[in-house]
């Protein structure tokens, strides 16, 4: 037992990290924020948050420049057929309609 003592604090001595941990006051923590982005009320805001945050935060379509219609609508498709998002064909529309409503316009150039 003492020996197998031994052996764990030369492996923490030798690991700089595990050292530097050891440094630390125990009660230093970090808080991550993780307040979601405010999504504006509209027809189709359930079906976009039900459907679009599953796999990562709505700034990823926050970020984007206010697409027309057609450009959302294929980034929905994208999502799809290319990710494999498990979203029901009826509802494609509805997420469309409430995309172009706070972040897109109905015509214009991708
Ligand atoms: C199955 C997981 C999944 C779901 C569900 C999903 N996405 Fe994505 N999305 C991704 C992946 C993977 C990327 C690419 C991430 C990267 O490149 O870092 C992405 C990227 C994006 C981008 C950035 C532009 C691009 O084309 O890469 C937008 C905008 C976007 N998603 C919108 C949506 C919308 C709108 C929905 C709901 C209709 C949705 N996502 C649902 C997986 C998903």
């Amino acid at each position: 037992m003492i020996r197998r003592a031994g052996l764990l604090t030369a492996v923490f001595l030798a690991d700089p990290v595990l050292a530097l941990d050891a440094a630390l006051p125990a009660s230093k923590a970090i808080t991550i924020p993780h307040e979601l982005p405010y999504l504006p009320a509209g027809p189709g805001r359930a079906a976009f948050v039900t459907n679009c945050m599953t796999c990562h935060s709505p700034n990823y379509v926050l970020n984007q420049p206010r697409f027309p219609r057609k450009t959302w609508k294929a980034e929905v498709n994208k999502m799809i057929k290319v990710y494999g998002a498990p979203i029901p064909e009826d509802q494609v529309d509805a997420i469309t309609d409430y995309l172009v409503s706070f972040n897109g316009q109905e015509t214009g150039e991708p």
